[in-house]
């Protein structure tokens, strides 16, 4: 049997999408979810066996960065993302939209633009206006290939002031894996108009038909602009852990950063997220691959059922991330609607018009799960919209 056919056990665990779907789901609960982007299969062993070591010594106080810490963070982004970094680039965080949220307050002032990309994860909205600043969209172009950046108003917004881009790379909801043509356009854009970059890439690991993640660390005249944000959280399913590194290549910037956390005490990293991120970059290589395997799979599982079973849906092509993007425009229905559907027939997606107005209709489906759950929550799909 795959390993990750094996489904965990997780109700009952206090976890957010199997325990509390009352609030998301009208009251209704006992839903086969695809919502909140975590994975429903076990974690890498290794992790599990360094955590329970750790636990073995019998305290666990305060710790800091130790040079193994350094090296795997080190030699991940070499091995897997071609990226050679320096120790002192890395910053611990905890979460990544905590940190993503930080750096809008650190790098800009209240009012200041800060563009999104849209259809778009929802928390980059939330923080913008929470820290008090300007959201500015730049709608992604829906074409006959697929989502698009839109450089021509991206250029725009930038000559009229901007002062910051949140970019999701790769991309949630709509799962592209930009190109390097694509983020050099982008980058140029951002030199030429001294736009910072804040660089999602949470997913990063996360790659379906063998594509290639590029990030924006490669770009080295936009150093001066950048904090690229990387986690093992999405990769080895480990959010929980609340550990992540943002890689800071700039000394002004990564001071400016650190002495904000710093005044606020906000420097004590988790100490078993510390030994889990040791364990998994340290040779977590395999295991990753084969997830990726298992989720291309899970991928063309769903694009082969929908095509023959609802046509009517139209699927975002899968290029990265676990998550489906689907348009379920066809069928005449709000995405409220739809999830209200979709929930009685059984299973938990999350809303499209969460991610952006313009994307009423549509909903997501995150399917890092066994592949018989995958098959339910299709089935359910089916139901809920067969006659619709
Ligand atoms: C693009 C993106 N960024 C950030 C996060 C959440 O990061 P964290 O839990 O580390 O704050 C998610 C989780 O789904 C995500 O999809």
């Amino acid at each position: 049997m795959n390993r990750f056919d094996e489904p965990a056990q997780r109700k009952g665990t206090a976890c957010i999408k199997w325990d509390f779907q009352e609030a998301d789901f009208n009251g209704r609960s006992g839903l086969l979810p695809f919502s909140i982007a975590d994975a429903d299969y076990r974690t890498y062993q290794p992790i599990i066996d360094a955590l329970k070591a750790r636990l073995d010594k019998g305290v666990i106080g305060y710790t800091d960065l130790d040079d193994a810490y350094y090296e795997a963070v080190r030699k991940w982004c070499d091995r897997r993302h071609d990226w050679q970094i320096e120790n002192n680039w890395i910053v611990p965080v905890g979460g990544i939209v905590p940190a993503m949220c930080t750096a809008i307050e650190v790098l800009t002032e209240p009012g200041d633009g800060v563009i999104v990309q849209p259809p778009v994860y929802d928390p980059f909205y939330t923080i913008i206006n929470a820290s008090g600043r300007t959201i500015l969209k730049n709608d992604l172009l829906l074409t006959d290939d697929g989502y698009r950046m839109d450089y021509g108003k991206l250029e725009e917004l930038a000559k009229s002031g901007a002062k910051m881009l949140l970019l999701c790379s790769p991309h949630n909801p709509v799962c592209r894996v930009w190109t390097k043509e694509e983020l050099k356009e982008l980058a140029d854009i951002s030199v030429r108009y001294g736009l910072i970059v804040i660089s999602d890439e949470i997913h990063w690991d996360l790659m379906l038909h063998g594509n290639k993640h590029v990030t924006m660390g490669q770009f080295r005249d936009l150093h001066d602009k950048l904090i690229v944000c990387t986690s093992c959280s999405k990769t080895f399913n480990i959010a929980g852990l609340e550990t992540s590194n943002l890689i800071i290549p700039d000394k002004t910037i990564r001071e400016r950063y650190q002495a904000y956390l710093y005044a606020r005490y906000l420097f004590v990293p988790n100490t078993l997220g510390l030994e889990a991120v040791k364990a998994a970059y340290r040779d977590g290589d395999k295991w990753v691959d084969a997830q990726c395997s298992y989720l291309t799979q899970n991928a063309v599982l769903a694009e082969d059922y929908l095509a023959k079973r609802l046509p009517e849906a139209k699927l975002a092509k899968p290029e990265g991330t676990y998550l489906l993007w689907m348009d379920l425009r066809a069928f005449g229905k709000t995405s409220d609607e739809l999830i209200e559907r979709i929930a009685q027939a059984g299973a938990g997606l999350n809303n499209g018009f969460h991610y952006g107005e313009n994307y009423d209709g549509f909903v997501r489906m995150n399917i890092a799960c066994p592949r018989q759950q995958l098959k339910d929550g299709l089935d359910c799909i089916y139901r809920a919209l067969k006659g619709a």
